[in-house]
């Protein structure tokens, strides 16, 4: 996707420069080849699966479009999404509804619309959803997200599954959770589900999950619930640090059949970093070089407002010079925003730079669009998707 011709960098057959010439910075850059390559590795290795992609990673039309266009469902949080997910071309039964604060609206518009899925987050939102099927008059297939009380390997702020978690139904009140579901008029007990964290690294992880969420599928199962569902949730981790490393679909499948060997169950996933992190990119331009304090300060003109990832998680991306040149001064990029956090990257070898110049911040596809923010009145960045014959300029 990425590569250097006479020292400038080039996405996907084009010449960056040519393609920010008629953007203000910072925007997005998306590759929408890029991502028909990961959707392609992801149902290859998952044929059968109900594949979703987490709505909270990417809100760009025209890449929820092409998600959706090739069968992926959504995993919506909020009414946005949901009718996000609507306008992308997603059917309503391939849309599962998760979210630990689930209005009576966005419950009310989830049963109105007969989703696929709609996950309960607690034993309490059952009479809560109870009611609205009941003033709605239709039923509602359900899911329990269970929390297993598993502390995995990643930043504390992207676990969701260790003890002590707001999220999900704890262990010790599954069974009576199912029951109430079972028991209550217009709810059907289809589903479990899982998700304890984001950014895992390591397969491991990924089969460790499997395996709990298979031996909850067998209790549920032998406990007489129609368990059909069993949704692994997303947290495939991506190779921000450039090591060539990162999460191989074809892995987590096998690991996964072996969990759940001789069950004729079916899988769903609900990935949002794996499949639009690497596709995406922010492009940013040098506003100022400062030398100080013995260190080199580029200052450029879109940081924690565009990109909150590094400030909010300790989040390391690379980042990329439009043009190339030596020698190679270690420098901090920062943003430009009022506050001592709004720092990009720190130590980043860098060729001299000037005002002007342009520079890409690698793997931005996930969490980095949807989290941009106005602070300091700033713009929202806008964005330019690759391939995309209606926003492609002239390369
Ligand atoms: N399913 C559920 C229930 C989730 O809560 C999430 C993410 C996903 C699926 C998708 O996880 P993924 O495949 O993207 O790891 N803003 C943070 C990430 C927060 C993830 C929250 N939940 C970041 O920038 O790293």
């Amino acid at each position: 996707m990425l590569s250097y011709h006479d020292q400038r960098l080039w996405v996907e057959g084009q010449p960056l420069r040519a393609l920010a010439a008629g953007m203000p910075t910072p925007f997005y850059l998306y590759s929408l080849p890029a991502l028909e390559r990961r959707i392609a590795r992801l149902k290859d290795a998952f044929p059968h699966a109900w594949l979703t992609f987490a709505y909270k990673a990417n809100r760009h039309p025209v890449l929820l479009h092409r998600l959706a266009s090739h069968g992926l469902g959504a995993d919506v949080v909020s009414l946005g999404e949901l009718r996000a997910a609507r306008a992308a071309g997603v059917p309503a039964n391939r849309i599962i509804v998760n979210g630990n604060a689930k209005t009576r609206a966005e419950l009310e518009a989830a049963v109105q619309m007969g989703v696929g899925l709609i996950q309960l987050d607690a034993a309490e939102e059952v009479p809560r959803l109870a009611d609205v099927v009941a003033r709605v008059g239709r039923e509602a297939n359900v899911g329990l997200r269970i929390n297993p009380g598993l502390d995995m390997a990643t930043h504390p702020h992207l676990k969701v599954g260790a003890r002590g978690s707001h999220f999900g139904i704890p262990p010790d009140q599954v069974l009576a959770t199912a029951r109430a579901v079972t028991k209550t008029p217009g709810l059907r007990l289809r589903g479990i589900h899982l998700h304890v964290g984001s950014q895992l690294t390591d397969v491991a992880a990924l089969e460790v999950i499997a395996q709990e969420a298979a031996r909850w599928y067998r209790t549920l199962r032998g406990a007489g619930y129609p368990i059909e569902v069993v949704n692994l949730g997303g947290g495939w981790g991506i190779d921000y640090a450039g090591t060539g490393r990162e999460i191989e679909p074809h892995e987590v499948a096998r690991r996964v059949a072996q969990a759940f060997a001789g069950e004729a169950v079916r899988i769903a996933l609900e990935l949002g970093r794996w499949l639009v992190g690497p596709v995406g990119m922010l492009v940013v331009r040098v506003v100022q070089v400062k030398r100080a304090w013995g260190r080199t300060f580029i200052a450029v003109d879109g940081g924690m407002n565009a990109l909150l990832r590094p400030a909010l998680y300790a989040a390391r991306h690379r980042i990329l010079p439009e043009r190339q040149g030596e020698p190679i001064t270690p420098a901090d990029v920062v943003g430009p925003n009022c506050e001592s956090a709004d720092v990009l990257a720190r130590d980043v070898p860098l060729p001299p730079l000037r005002e002007g110049d342009l520079l890409v911040i690698l793997d931005a596809g996930a969490y980095g669009e949807t989290m941009a923010n106005t602070y300091n009145a700033r713009p929202l960045p806008p964005a330019l998707v690759l391939n995309e014959p209606a926003t492609t300029p002239e390369a």
